[in-house]
């Protein structure tokens, strides 16, 4: 039988409530159950004159059980729980520790007293899973804080420190100390000798309301948080609630959060959450042993190279850069240099941690007799075979037995590059994306006949530089890069048929991405698509229709940003539309006679991400892609995929399968070629499941 996770001891005249549940002590319905008998044994105690609230293990309560969100809610409903909590005539102290999150937050809100242990943590996070805290956060915290503080801790969903607790008057003091227990039992002891009674959060007097401050943080949300609705209901609850008595406060939040525990955005964010967490879940690398890691080598210090060596630097690591020549060797130290000092500037790395990192964890180099010591090797030259096969060969000669060497290759055949070495099985992908200290994703890239052991390792290294990791098969782009250049075809195609670049762009940032796929062009560099395009062009089908304008552009040197010009001007405070890429746009339609018509946001919306899906799919039966989940954080965490619609193939099950096939069909009608439906999308759609069914086989 598993352990009760909770229970109820008494140390003299303190009762000691204890919530053991790992790993997060999350609040699902046993924890709910244990804590109505330990109060009501509490209560009926008569030796126990004060109660301590603590939890077992690494931290306080991480929230509710996500996991119970979708299924029929059972009762005790954790509102009661802390209702029952807080009525007690009895004090009751909660002692906080590591993290105390959502419902966990607003049980310690319930309790009379709350202490904090050095370096716990408190929010309430809801709003990132759709919801508003349902648990009196709404109405408890405000009475704390006052209105604004507790809005701002909702809406950011950001994790409040210790100090910041106690000066804001959600926590009473801090303890030193590791031990939740024993720093209870010290405190509870030291309020029963005041005759400390229960103080009640919610016979506090309601927070007073700054109209001017309430009008412009309505106003930073809505840009902000455009689309989501959670932001805006925590927001609209608390304030009502703040004008009304407390009880009534808090059924409108009841009301509020179950709404939006039923809406497709909770579902979505809740998705996102737990496949971040899955995706590192390989059935074929349980119980592999990973190999050490502790130093590294770098190869190129370019844009990639450079933001890799940072990444790894920051997370403790021992870099070695190897640039083609003593200049190039230079500019890449003065470029990890800068981006360090950037990182002082904003405040995320002392002067003297950036002082002691260049000095003690990195160097650079032109020798590959320096990368002998190695246990990993990232290779980020130009983006071409030879001269990767050139760098692996010499890697080959160099790096010691065992060391991984991997390549940032976007597009090349890892395979191929592996083959120049004697030790193929320790060459894979590690995938980073642009600026590499900055984003999250990392997809690590497995050929075929590579080492378990050497896959494990990548996973390690990105778990340690703090990367979202998903593992991907090798092919033309993998998983990501494969499916954008999809999207951009289907973009292009929409714009040759009549629709201009900026209405493509306006309708996919409408949809919730940062930037559409023009603006992105331009961030990225014309020549990219350039070079790209260039290399497929022997290699086409007769029938892929692909755009040319792209080409009139590169010739022309407007290659984005970096040149001041592209499909936008840079010459002013916000970019704006080049007015001569319509007419050369308009020129190539006129070449191909093709009679421009007119698109609604929602049609360039729908073959937009149809296209998307349907190439996921692609990717996910061809198995690039290990799960649908895989692909979802792919382009949540690297393509700025609006992560409250959950990631392409949730937002796809979503719409339905049926439905989506239906559209693609219709679409090819005018270009069966590039509108082939998946035959993954076709089989789930004809079986009437989903790929949700495929994240979760078992
Ligand atoms: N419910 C269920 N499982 C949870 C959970 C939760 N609230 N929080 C974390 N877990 C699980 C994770 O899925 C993971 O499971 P796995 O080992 O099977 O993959 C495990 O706990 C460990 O989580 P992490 O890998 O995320 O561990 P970290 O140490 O990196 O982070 C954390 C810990 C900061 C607590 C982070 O997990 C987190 O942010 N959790 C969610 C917090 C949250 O959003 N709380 C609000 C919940 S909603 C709520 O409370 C509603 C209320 O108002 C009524
Ligand atoms: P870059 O042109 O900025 O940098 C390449 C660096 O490699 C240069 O500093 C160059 O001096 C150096 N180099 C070239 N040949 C070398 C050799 N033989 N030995 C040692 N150093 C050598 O290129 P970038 O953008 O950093 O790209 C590098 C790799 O990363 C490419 O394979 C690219 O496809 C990939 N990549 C690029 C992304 C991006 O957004 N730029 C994103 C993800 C991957």
């Amino acid at each position: 039988m598993t352990q009760a996770p909770v229970t109820y001891a008494r140390q003299g005249e303190i009762a000691l409530i204890c919530i053991d549940n790992p790993p997060v002590n999350a609040i699902g319905h046993p924890v709910r159950a244990g804590l109505v008998v330990a109060l009501d044994q509490f209560a009926a105690d008569p030796a126990a004159r004060l109660g301590v609230l603590y939890c077992a293990g690494r931290s306080f309560i991480a929230g509710a059980d996500i996991r119970e969100f979708g299924a029929p809610p059972r009762a005790p409903f954790l509102p009661d729980v802390i209702a029952q909590l807080e009525a007690l005539d009895k004090p009751v102290l909660a002692v906080l520790h590591g993290t105390a999150l959502g419902g966990g937050l607003e049980l310690a809100l319930g309790a009379h007293y709350r202490l904090g242990l050095p370096g716990v943590k408190l929010g309430l996070p809801e709003t990132t899973l759709g919801i508003i805290p349902g648990a009196g956060g709404t109405q408890r915290l405000p009475r704390l804080t006052g209105l604004h503080p507790a809005l701002e801790i909702m809406t950011s969903a950001r994790q409040v420190a210790a100090d910041e607790a106690l000066a804001l008057g959600i926590l009473d003091a801090l303890a030193p100390g590791t031990d939740p227990r024993a720093a209870g039992l010290e405190m509870g002891g030291r309020l029963l000798a005041q005759d400390a009674g229960p103080r009640r959060v919610s016979a506090m007097p309601a927070p007073e309301i700054d109209p001017e401050a309430l009008r412009n943080l309505r106003a930073s949300v809505a840009a902000r948080f455009k689309g989501q609705i959670a932001q805006m209901t925590a927001i609209d609850v608390t304030v009502s609630g703040a004008g009304l008595p407390f009880a009534d406060g808090i059924h409108l939040e009841r009301a509020a959060f179950l709404r939006l525990v039923d809406s497709p955005q909770r579902a979505a964010l809740v998705h996102a959450f737990l496949a971040e967490r899955k995706v590192a879940h390989l059935p074929d690398l349980q119980g592999v042993s990973p190999r050490a890691v502790e130093q590294i080598g770098v190869i190129g210090g370019g844009r990639m190279g450079s933001g890799i060596a940072v990444a790894a630097l920051l997370a403790g690591l021992d870099v070695t850069l190897l640039e083609r020549d003593t200049a190039s060797a230079a500019a890449a130290q003065a470029s990890v240099a800068q981006t360090l000092e950037d990182s002082v500037r904003r405040g995320k790395l002392t002067g003297d941690a950036r002082a002691r990192i260049l000095s003690d964890q990195f160097r650079t180099t032109n020798d590959y007799a320096a990368l002998s010591d190695c246990d990993l090797v990232i290779e980020a030259v130009f983006e071409d075979m030879d001269t990767k096969r050139a760098v692996f060969t010499q890697l080959d000669q160099h790096c010691k037995p065992g060391a991984v060497l991997a390549t940032n290759t976007s597009y090349l055949d890892i395979a191929q590059i592996a083959a120049v070495t004697r030790r193929p099985a320790d060459v894979l992908g590690l995938h980073f994306f642009s600026p590499a200290h900055v984003m999250r994703l990392l997809e690590i890239v497995v050929p075929e006949g590579a080492a378990p052991d050497a896959v494990a390792t990548g996973f390690v290294l990105g778990k340690r530089l703090r990367k979202v990791s998903v593992r991907a098969g090798v092919c033309d782009g993998f998983i990501g890069n494969r499916i954008l250049q999809a999207c951009r075809a289907a973009a292009d195609h929409i714009v040759l048929m009549g629709a201009n670049p900026y209405e493509v762009d306006r309708a996919i940032t409408d949809f919730g991405f940062p930037m559409g796929p023009y603006a992105v062009q331009d961030l990225a560099g014309l020549d990219i698509g350039f070079f790209t395009r260039q290399r497929k062009a022997a290699t086409r089908d007769p029938r892929e229709v692909v755009a040319r304008w792209g080409d009139v552009l590169h010739a022309r040197g407007w290659l984005g940003r970096k040149t001041g010009q592209g499909y936008y001007l840079y010459d002013g405070p916000k970019p704006r539309p080049n007015p001569e890429v319509e007419a050369i746009i308009a020129r190539e339609r006129a070449a191909r006679r093709i009679s421009p018509r007119d698109f609604a946001p929602d049609e360039i919306i729908a073959r937009y991400m149809a296209a998307l899906v349907n190439e996921a799919a692609r990717v996910v039966g061809e198995g690039i892609a290990m799960r649908p989940l895989d692909v979802d954080v792919t382009l949540l965490h690297g393509y700025g995929f609006p992560r409250w619609r959950g990631g392409p193939l949730h937002w796809a099950d979503a719409q339905g399968l049926p439905v989506l096939l239906h559209q693609i069909s219709g679409f090819a009608r005018e270009d069966a070629y590039f509108w082939q439906p998946a035959p993954l999308l076709a089989d789930l759609a004809a079986r009437g499941t989903s790929f949700a069914s495929l994240n979760d086989p078992g």
